[in-house]
């Protein structure tokens, strides 16, 4: 069965691809690589064996995308990743974030109900509860309001799709990632930040691999044991699993609901200084780092429920953190071999 994975060359699509691939299912990526590289496609191919299909197109351009489905009418299901995802450029950027991600999820949604695709998966966010006032958070957490765009647009995401699949013969299920870190371990796919990072774990390594001078901290008077901030790190590999059961449950006609939401993380939450302590454990390298103040936007701490995930979906995050660390690591290091 074929899978269209938009944002397919990207971080957490390009995971997927591998594990979709890995389970039999046939891939055709959309990406517009505005973030990401087209020799993505090849390292992929490297890793599973089969060159995953490519179309170059950006999904705000309705025509387009429309265009895509006419001809791929074989589609079972849609895993849709593609969208902006830097919070601080939301912030300056509303419009820009506002345009991309919901245009570009309209046309996804269009051109499945025109040529009859019955399945998505959509790419969402932890960020959509805000600071819960409970943790762990579960799936029933009030969402709060948006602390920026990106947030926003992932939160109208969700209402747009429990709306279409109201009055269209579509079902969804929501994946709220926490966050994601790490890479595969064949060292061929990664996070690969176009310019300055804004994520704790590629500035980590890209500290200690001297690319950059030194990590900030930002924050450590926050209300957690050692006042740095506390998140649900999760390893990339165990989130690009959970969409391939995502799929099989709703092509195996597993779904209990036109749309299911589930929390992705480890229900582990980590500080700042414990990620930093568990990178220098594994690499072996002492990392250059000093504490400022805390970064405008950022909650305190969040971490998941994981008991939906794991007893509806079946899936639980297997990779612990000195894991994902350490992948994280060889990564930064196959990067720089590569020049
Ligand atoms: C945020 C969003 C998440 C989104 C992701 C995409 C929230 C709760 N989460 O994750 O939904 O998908 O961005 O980019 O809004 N840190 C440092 N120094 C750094 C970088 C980060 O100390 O140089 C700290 C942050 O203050 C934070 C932690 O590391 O406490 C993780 O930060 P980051 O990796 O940027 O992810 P979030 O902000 O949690």
């Amino acid at each position: 069965m074929k899978i269209l994975v938009t944002g397919g060359t990207g971080y957490i699509g390009s995971h997927t691809v591998v594990e979709l691939q890995q389970s039999g299912y046939e891939v055709i990526i959309i990406d517009n690589l505005s973030n990401s590289y087209e020799s993505v496609v090849d390292n992929i191919e490297k890793i599973t064996g089969t060159k995953p299909g490519f179309e170059k197109i950006d999904l705000t351009d309705a025509g387009k995308t429309i265009d895509f489905f006419k001809r791929h009418s074989d589609i079972s299901g849609v895993i849709h990743f593609a969208a902006l995802k830097a919070v601080g450029e939301s912030v300056e950027k509303p419009l820009l974030y506002y345009r991309n991600n919901l245009n570009s999820l309209i046309n996804v949604l269009e051109g499945m109900a025109l040529s009859g695709v019955e399945n998505i998966v959509f790419s969402s966010s932890c960020t959509v509860y805000g600071q819960p006032d409970v943790l762990p958070v579960t799936e029933k957490a009030p969402i709060k309001k948006a602390w920026s765009p990106y947030a926003n647009t992932k939160q109208i995401a969700e209402e747009i799709i429990e709306f279409t699949t109201n009055v269209k013969n579509i079902k969804g299920i929501l994946l709220r990632y926490f966050n994601p870190i790490g890479a595969h371990e064949s060292a061929l796919i990664g996070e690969l930040p176009i310019g300055i990072p804004n994520n704790l774990v590629p500035f980590i390594t890209q500290t200690a691999i001297g690319k950059r001078e030194l990590l900030r901290v930002f924050g450590d008077d926050y209300d957690t044991p050692d006042g740095t901030a506390i998140r649900d790190y999760i390893h990339v590999v165990d989130l690009a699993k959970a969409h391939v059961i995502a799929i099989d449950r709703m092509l195996g006609g597993k779904s209990k609901d036109k749309v299911e939401m589930f929390n992705l993380g480890t229900g582990n939450g980590f500080s700042v200084l414990e990620v930093i302590k568990s990178f220098e454990k594994v690499s072996g390298e002492k990392l250059n780092y000093k504490i400022v103040d805390r970064r405008p936007g950022d909650i305190e701490k969040v971490w998941a429920d994981t008991t939906f995930a794991n007893e509806e979906l079946g899936w639980k995050a297997e990779k612990g953190i000195d894991e994902m660390m350490l992948s994280a690591w060889n990564w930064e290091k196959a990067l720089q071999e590569i020049g």
